[in-house]
């Protein structure tokens, strides 16, 4: 297979090129037309290379169809996988296809991501999870441990088994040591791969996925590798189980996929084939300086090797200026107009990827600077080093299926110890649900939410006036589940 050729792509602009007069979907009939604003931001462009996935192009002696699965084959080629899809649904639903066809436990960290709870919900299987455990120092969710993954695998014997690799905050499992666990016990295993798809492109970066073992990964290809936002890639060496996701994305998926979507992964896909060493290598570069420049300011710290495996996330605390990473988050918006990932108690990610230049780092490192200068002025103390643990699991009396459908009532966060909860309660970021449908509120959780409202942290779940989602009443005995 060539990989310089794309093509989706090209049977794409070869179809806008023929300036077909369209008697068919979509309504906008290839051009903004009316639409005076649209035609402005957008441009004719955006429009012409939007038809129906239905429509032929004859000139290339193909459809659409033969074209996506030809643009996929070449992408499971570069990514060394045995088959690839392209998903418009994000990494998210990549997730759920692999995660539907499930009907044994599915084991998986508790800080996942909440598109591996939401295939639970979809899924038959069941969902188990490996505790969150915190770094004492940065508070960040560290990956599991390989003892705790095997004590895990013996105790539960799930179907499959799902990493994130790297986490929001890019530190990573021993994916290998997991991989080689998972194989020995006959457990699929997933990787959850949204931040990761750019590790393909270095040996500097931790080893993917799938060259760890994995039966299967999904990648948000729009979040590091630079294509349009909710386009991504799953890729499988798991035959039997990727026919399974087919199926799977058959009834999940829209019947209007978006042609430009797919027609930008397979583009993306073939720059990447040709120059993707050099642009990953490039941001990695940048992201090691600006974590460097940043580590050099006073008052600033940066998050230390020993978590950080992929230094295109840059993760840096004021918290020794007195600062939360919440407010360097605000002021940065606000004073510098930079924009960040994200940011928590303590720290703040600045994401680095194959988009960013010399330019966009000295200005990130420029605007610390010059807050630290104005901040040293004032002569604030240290942030309080916050003690409160991250609660425990807690106890389950529903799955989280059996949870998500039942019926339900707002009640006050304050008053929901021993009720059952009938949503997902989620500090965010970085997203660690602190409950999920058909688990228990203990008092531990309830004064943790609060703090958490206390202090500004957004906590997703969290209804208008302080109200949660309970289950309403249902009598009987609670039986606990894991
Ligand atoms: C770890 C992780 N998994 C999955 C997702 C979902 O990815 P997408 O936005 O591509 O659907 C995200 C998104 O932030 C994520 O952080």
């Amino acid at each position: 297979m060539n990989q310089q050729e794309a093509p989706f792509w090209e049977a794409l602009t070869a179809y806008a090129r023929q300036g077909v007069v369209p008697f068919h979907t979509p309504g906008h009939k290839l051009r903004p037309g009316a639409f005076t604003r649209l035609q402005k931001v957008i441009g004719p462009g955006f429009f012409a290379v939007d038809p129906s996935d239905e429509v032929e192009a004859p000139a290339l002696e193909h459809d659409f169809l033969e074209a996506l699965a030809r643009a996929q084959e070449l992408a499971a080629q570069l990514f060394e996988a045995r088959q690839t899809l392209f998903l418009v649904n994000g990494t998210t639903g990549g997730l759920h296809f692999l995660l539907l066809p499930t009907q044994g436990t599915v084991l998986f960290p508790r800080f996942s991501h909440q598109a591996v709870y939401s295939a639970m919900v979809l899924s038959q299987g069941r969902a188990a999870y490996l505790p969150a455990s915190y770094d004492p120092e940065w508070l960040i969710p560290l990956p599991p441990a390989v003892g705790e993954v095997a004590q895990a695998l013996d105790e539960l014997e799930p179907e499959a088994l799902v990493i994130t690799h790297p986490t929001y905050y890019g530190t990573v499992s021993n994916l290998e040591a997991v991989g080689k666990l998972a194989q020995e016990r006959g457990v699929l295993l997933f990787v959850d791969e949204a931040h990761g798809g750019h590790f393909h492109f270095s040996p500097e970066l931790p080893r993917p996925g799938l060259k760890c073992g994995a039966d299967a990964v999904v990648q948000s290809t729009h979040k590091t590798l630079g294509s349009l936002t909710q386009t991504s890639m799953l890729h499988s060496n798991n035959d039997f189980w990727f026919a399974k996701v087919v199926q799977a994305q058959q009834v999940l998926q829209t019947t209007s996929p978006s042609l430009p979507f797919l027609a930008v992964l397979d583009e993306i896909r073939r720059e990447l084939a040709v120059q993707g060493r050099e642009l990953v290598g490039k941001a990695v570069e940048l992201g090691r300086q600006g974590r460097r420049h940043l580590a050099e300011l006073k008052g600033v710290e940066v998050l230390p090797e020993r978590l950080q495996a992929d230094p295109t996330k840059i993760v840096f605390s004021l918290r020794q200026l007195g600062l939360t990473g919440i407010e360097v988050e605000r002021i940065l918006r606000v004073d510098y107009n930079i924009q960040v990932e994200l940011s928590d108690y303590y720290s703040v990610l600045a994401l680095v990827s194959v988009g960013d230049t010399p330019e966009s780092i000295e200005k990130l490192v420029h605007a610390v600077r010059d807050l630290v200068s104005r901040r040293a002025h004032l002569g604030k103390g240290a942030l309080p080093r916050y003690t409160l643990q991250f609660p425990k699991l807690p106890p389950a009396a529903l799955s989280l299926r059996e949870g998500f459908y039942h019926a339900k009532e707002p009640i006050p966060l304050q008053e929901a110890v021993g009720r059952l909860s009938g949503g997902f309660l989620t500090p965010y970021p970085p997203g660690v649900p602190l409950i999920v449908p058909g688990e228990v509120f203990t008092a531990e959780i309830v004064d943790y939410a609060l703090w958490c409202t206390r202090i500004g942290w957004s906590l997703r779940g969290l209804l208008p006036g302080q109200n949660v989602l309970a289950i309403k009443e249902i009598g009987g005995l609670c039986r606990t589940v894991r």
